[in-house]
């Protein structure tokens, strides 16, 4: 079934589709405009090829009463990580603070030491089956970091170990160079700038990172070193990502939106002066809900955004600190919720917005013709997803035209050509 060269899917209850073909990302005031029509679409050769069938195909998916939506694209991990955080959690919902956990050796540098002593494949092994999870989630293609390295030796191997990672899942994957996580120990900020503009031409060279990234707050790194990171991405030929407003209001989105930032992510203590500049920027505004629910941050002014034309985007932030989560239907229904947003404007950010954040919305994150075919099929309809939350809505999700995961109860879906 793999190998199948055609497949219809047939008889879909809603099928989520941009209003106009080619758009690299629709602005948020624009998300009433995507299209929910019912109909066929028809998978060739790993692309999609149509919304008519006229015939059976070599497999046949029968969807009645279901949505079929784009693969969901998860634009912010830290995958690959190690091992996982779970007495901070229940440290910082009983009272103490992300910071001051940071600052007693817990947060970044306990999942750097954790890095460090586990070998290869454990790394990969456990970045695997969370790439399995996510895929059963809807998720077929994946952004990661490094960031848990804390030197340069160990931020390369996090880099390479993503390179592996990505030929042994069937997502697509980009890997990102957040190279300024935490100060690593013998550091100050600025040394460690340093060593990361030095290293930089090995990175270039030797890995797949096709972004730098930053994170600003007051236990890492400065507005400064953001615009100086920006100097660096433009010099390097790579785009600019940075972690921004999540704990504490810095004004970092002006600075990031001088520097060519590409998006800012997290935005929970978003200065509202900053929405409309951001909102008028070709700048993603990826929001993580999952940081904010298990952090009890504030909440994003997502709202506003939207309301303002942003270019908004939702993703799991999935790490082992702030946001073990890896279910982007869950992102979806605390979005809607905790924004309110509606289910057309939480879709979005996953799909087209999500596919442009990580520079491959030309083959991913909509259902147009000539796009890669990753086809997601619901159980119900689209706004089950928010409403029954905590369920998983995938039914089947196809990867370049293959069946990549059929969850058990709806493989009768399924139907291969005598
Ligand atoms: O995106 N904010 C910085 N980085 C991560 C958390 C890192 C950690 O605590 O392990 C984030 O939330
Ligand atoms: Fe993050």
């Amino acid at each position: 079934m793999t190998t199948a060269r055609e497949v219809v899917i047939a008889g879909a209850a809603q099928i989520l589709r941009p209003p106009q073909d080619g758009l690299a990302y629709l602005r948020h005031d624009r998300a009433g405009e995507l299209r929910l029509d019912g109909g066929d679409i028809v998978l060739r050769d790993g692309r999609i090829a149509g919304f008519d069938a006229d015939g059976e195909g070599d497999v046949h998916v029968d969807v009645d009463g279901c949505a079929v939506i784009p693969g969901l694209v998860d634009c912010h991990t830290h995958l690959p990580f190690a091992g996982w955080r779970a007495r901070e959690y229940e440290m910082k919902v009983t009272g103490v603070p992300y910071q001051e956990i940071a600052r007693s050796g817990g947060g970044i540098a306990a999942s750097a030491r954790a890095l460090a002593q586990a070998g290869d494949d454990e790394v990969l092994a456990q970045a695997q089956g969370l790439a399995a999870e996510m895929l059963a989630h809807g998720t077929t293609a994946f952004e990661g970091k490094c960031g848990y390295g804390l030197s340069v030796a160990a931020e390369l191997r996090a880099l390479r170990l993503a390179g592996e990672l990505d030929a042994r899942v069937v997502q697509e994957t980009v890997s990102t160079a957040l190279l300024a996580h935490a100060v690593p120990p013998g550091y100050d900020a600025d040394g460690w700038m340093d060593e990361v503009a030095a290293m930089l031409p090995t990175v270039v060279a030797d890995t797949r990172a096709q972004a730098l990234d930053i994170f600003v707050e007051s236990v890492a790194f400065t507005n400064e070193h953001l615009a100086r990171m920006g100097a660096l991405a433009a010099a390097h030929g790579l785009t600019l990502r940075c972690h921004v407003e999540q704990l504490a209001t810095h004004r970092s989105v002006p600075v990031a939106l001088a520097a060519g930032a590409h998006s800012v992510d997290h935005l929970a203590c978003l200065h509202p002066d900053d929405v409309a500049p951001l909102a008028g920027a070709e700048c993603a505004a990826v929001l993580l809900p999952g940081a904010e629910v298990l952090g009890a941050e504030r909440v994003a002014p997502a709202r506003a955004l939207a309301d303002a034309g942003a270019i908004c985007v939702l993703a799991t932030d999935a790490n082992p600190g702030t946001s073990p989560v890896l279910s982007l239907p869950l992102i979806v229904a605390m979005a809607v919720r905790r924004y309110g947003w509606s289910v057309l404007e939480a879709l979005l950010a996953v799909t087209l917005n999500a596919a442009w954040t990580i520079e491959r919305s030309d083959d991913l994150g909509s259902l147009e013709v000539g796009k890669r075919a990753d086809v997601i099929v619901l159980d119900g309809p689209v706004e089950h997803v928010p409403y029954r939350y905590g369920h998983n809505p995938v039914a089947l999700a196809f990867v370049a035209g293959a069946p990549a995961y059929v969850r058990p109860d709806q493989a009768w879906r399924l139907r291969e050509a005598p």
